[in-house]
């Protein structure tokens, strides 16, 4: 028995949209689980591309740890195929959780369903926003009712363009989430609740100008920005075309927006300006986490 399932990108946050909105990027990781080959006592995993110096080997892996939550490990290969750049803000790790959940389900010849599969994905990540855009896919809103995550696919597209910025350096989720402050003043909540409701309308009506005007946020951006120092120069120094500039979940990726016709000048600006970062212009991915 085989089973292959891909899992995307995801961009966080969007700006204002604090833990709760997302959207999933046209990069793909892969998983394929079988059989261990027979006599081989054990698990075996096997890991290629991003992050292979920092993955374990072994039942602590995430992905293995997802699939455990479903179905055993124990007598199956795992190969995993990592596109997605490790500890930058582009959901690697949802997208490591989605595979195993996703494959586990196909082992078990169960249709995966992303409302069943996000309050198990929400048990290994807490804050589900990414996880949540990676099974679903497109671009989403997810929130926390009675202690169980739900989400919405809000829109299939964007419209605006979006070109992710990805410096070498990493940044662990845990540690930015530890940089913030247990309480904001109530003049920034009323602040970024505002430009969340924007954002929330801008997505739902695909308008561009709404869109434009919600990309400020005060209650994680501030606190992420000495670990993400281009959000800080491309905030005052935008790059051609932009119409506002995001950190990726918790960085330190920065997301810039741009109208359709003025995208390529400004991937074209940003590549100039940050030769030693990787300048990637991203498609909404409108599949979640499945077989392929
Ligand atoms: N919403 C989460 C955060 C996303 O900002 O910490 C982490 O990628």
């Amino acid at each position: 028995m085989n089973v292959r399932v891909r899992a995307a990108a995801t961009s966080a946050n969007l700006g204002p949209g604090f833990d709760c909105a997302g959207m999933a990027l046209e990069l793909w990781n892969e998983l394929e689980v079988s059989e261990a080959v027979s006599g081989a006592n054990g698990t075996v995993v096997e890991v290629e591309g991003e992050g292979i110096s920092e993955t374990p080997r072994d039942g602590n892996h995430l992905g293995l740890r997802a699939f455990a939550l479903i179905t055993e490990v124990e007598g199956k290969r795992f190969r995993f195929l990592n596109r997605i750049p490790f500890a930058r803000g582009l959901g690697s790790s949802s997208a490591t959780i989605a595979l195993g959940l996703v494959a586990a389900c196909l082992w078990e010849g169960v249709e995966p369903d992303p409302a069943e599969l996000l309050p198990l994905a929400a048990r290994l990540e807490p804050h589900a926003d990414n996880i949540a855009a990676c099974l679903y896919g497109g671009v989403t809103l997810a929130w926390e009712e009675e202690g169980l995550w739900r989400c919405r696919r809000i829109a299939n597209s964007l419209p605006l363009d979006l070109i992710a910025v990805v410096p070498e350096h990493s940044v662990e989720t845990i540690t930015a989430r530890a940089g913030l402050p247990a309480e904001v003043l109530h003049a920034d909540a009323a602040f970024s609740s505002g430009r969340a409701a924007l954002l929330g309308a801008s997505l739902a009506t695909s308008d561009a100008q709404l869109l434009a005007a919600a990309f400020h946020d005060r209650l994680h951006e501030p606190y992420r920005s000495a670990a993400a120092p281009l959000l800080g120069q491309l905030q005052e120094k935008p790059a051609r075309g932009s119409v506002g500039v995001t950190l990726s979940g918790s960085g330190p990726t920065i997301i810039v927006w741009a109208r359709h016709e003025e995208s390529q000048a400004c991937a074209e600006d940003l590549t100039k300006r940050f030769p030693d970062c990787r300048v990637l212009a991203f498609a909404v991915a409108t599949s979640g986490a499945g077989a392929f």
